[in-house]
């Protein structure tokens, strides 16, 4: 399952066949025999040979083209087998930054240089300033054909990227700080096991936003955040808060428990526990460490030193928060581990919503007026004269985002108002931008808005990322029986190109047999 072969028609230039891998959290065993645990770290060297024509690359610090169209690459820090990758295709780059390249098919390598030139090189220095030297030589982008599962992976020296991030206005730039994030939290200091994920994706959430923040200002980056707490929020919804993956630290030991709904951690595949837990209730744990120092730059100088200390090494959260304690012995002495609600034991090890939210309200200039527009367009009687005092054109995406969650969770709304809203607002309803088109895909669907079922099939055709697809489907198979027969029609026109275990996950939700 590891290794993608993709037809021409499953790229975006629809002429040569493309291979990729992906190997977080466990598929790598079927590429290459391996220690395949995020506990293990190695240097790796290959040899690959491709047809005339096609170019390898791979997560490698150095690379080297020989005769016969032979790549020889070498990873010369040790990493854990995830960060393995490898994809040969119809593939050419173009400088973007002093360590930086993007790389993509012919028809994407103009948009993708737009989108990013001069804009990768800022992201690295801040982190650089933040969390200590960047170790890894070079940071290139590869942009994925449209099936690539997810938004961003930070495979090092080379982040695997969606093609949906070329928005042409830099919007989505969020996910490739995300994954420059991860050289320092993940690629660096890693997890020992996969039900320690937060130790990944919480930390590099909280850099993200660090970074983000010295960019775009608090604003812009308390926005996003909002967003994140949202997509918490509709997942503890729909799991129920007590779920046991609603816990920082999953036990997915082959003792592991059974969930009142049948879901068995036991022996289970830490690719099934993929949910938002780890990413936004792990943000709102190292926002409350950074709370409880209560000085940013005292934390920022932790962060640094934590990876420092712990770099090329595989940790458990047992490891961090005894670093913690050791680094801010006032803190130690205070019991700021046994605070009664906010132990350290219940963040790992107690479901639920998080006990400490950290302060978005900088983002409130931005989030007040889509709420505002949210609420006039939720009305019985729609309000028009002040709906059209609020001009959105100088929305920012993720303002226009927000909005439309706001709205989601207002669904469905009084008869006829999406209908005019889809009329009003054609910066939304016939976007382009990925986050958009979900979100009103998703409202579409809420509203059972049957003229409008081609956009979620056009959108599902488009691209094959899990987080777009998932949630679409289920939205589908929960609502009307017409809606039951698009999810059915567009699955059997699509399944070819998604990737296996989207493909599965999928099955799953309209209850058809999983095979493979
Ligand atoms: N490492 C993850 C992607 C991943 C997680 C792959 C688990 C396989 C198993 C990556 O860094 C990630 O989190 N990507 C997000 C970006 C977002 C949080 C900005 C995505 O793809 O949506
Ligand atoms: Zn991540």
């Amino acid at each position: 399952p590891q290794v993608c072969w993709l037809a021409p028609e499953q790229t975006a230039g629809k002429q040569k066949p493309y291979m990729y891998t992906q190997g977080q959290a466990v598929l790598n065993r079927s590429f290459f025999p391996c220690f395949d645990t995020p506990s293990v770290k190695s240097t790796y060297s290959a040899t690959v040979k491709v047809p005339e024509g096609f170019t390898a690359v791979m997560s490698a610090t150095s690379w080297e083209k020989q005769k016969d169209n032979t790549f020889v690459f070498k990873m010369s820090q040790p990493i854990p087998s995830y960060l393995i990758a490898l994809a040969v295709g119809d593939i050419v780059s173009a400088e973007v930054g002093p360590r930086s390249r993007v790389w993509a098919e012919p028809c994407l390598i103009e948009a993708a240089k737009k989108e990013y030139d001069g804009v990768i090189e800022q992201f690295l220095e801040v982190g650089e300033k933040h969390f200590g030297p960047y170790v890894w030589g070079r940071y290139d982008l590869l942009f994925m054909p449209p099936s690539f599962p997810f938004g961003g992976m930070e495979n090092p020296c080379l982040t695997f990227l969606t093609p949906c991030l070329l928005a042409g206005d830099r919007s989505l730039v969020d996910v490739i700080i995300h994954e420059i994030s991860h050289s320092w939290f993940g690629n660096l200091v890693t997890n020992a096991s996969w039900g320690e994920f937060w130790l990944n994706e919480g930390f590099t959430m909280y850099a993200q936003r660090r970074i983000s923040t010295e960019v775009y200002g608090s604003a812009y980056t308390c926005l996003e955040a909002a967003t994140g707490r949202a997509l918490l929020r509709q997942h503890m919804d729909s799991t129920g808060e007590e779920h046991p993956l609603n816990r920082l630290r999953v036990v997915i030991e082959p003792e592991g428990e059974v969930a009142p709904d049948g879901f068995s951690l036991a022996g289970v595949n830490p690719d099934d526990t993929y949910n938002e837990t780890p990413y936004e209730k792990g943000y709102c744990f190292v926002s409350y460490l950074a709370h409880l120092v209560g000085d940013q730059s005292r934390f920022d100088a932790f962060l640094q030193a934590y990876v420092n200390h712990f770099k090329f090494q595989s940790i458990t959260a047992d490891d961090t928060l005894g670093f913690f304690l050791e680094y801010f012995p006032e803190l130690k002495e205070k019991g700021v581990d046994s605070i009664p609600g906010l132990e350290f034991d219940r963040w790992l090890n107690t479901p639920g919503w998080p006990p400490f939210l950290p302060d978005l309200s900088p983002g409130q200039q931005l989030m007040k007026p889509a709420e505002e527009l949210a609420e006039l367009w939720a009305a019985d009687g729609l309000n028009v004269e002040a709906i059209e005092a609020v001009d959105i054109v100088a929305w920012r995406t993720y303002q226009l985002v927000y909005f439309l969650d706001q709205l989601l969770q207002k669904s469905p709304l009084p008869a006829g108002n999406v209908e005019r809203l889809s009329k009003m607002y054609p910066k939304i309803s016939k976007s382009q931008n990925a986050e958009l088109r979900l979100r009103w895909c998703q409202i579409v669907l809420k509203n059972n808005l049957e003229a409008e079922y081609s956009k979620v099939k056009d959108f599902l055709h488009s691209q094959g990322k899990q987080k777009y697809t998932l949630p679409l489907y289920r939205a589908m198979w929960g609502g009307s029986e017409a809606a039951q027969a698009l999810a059915m029609e567009t699955f059997s026109a699509t399944a070819s190109q998604l990737h296996v275990n989207v493909r599965n996950y999928v099955k799953k939700i309209l209850g058809l047999e999983v095979t493979e």
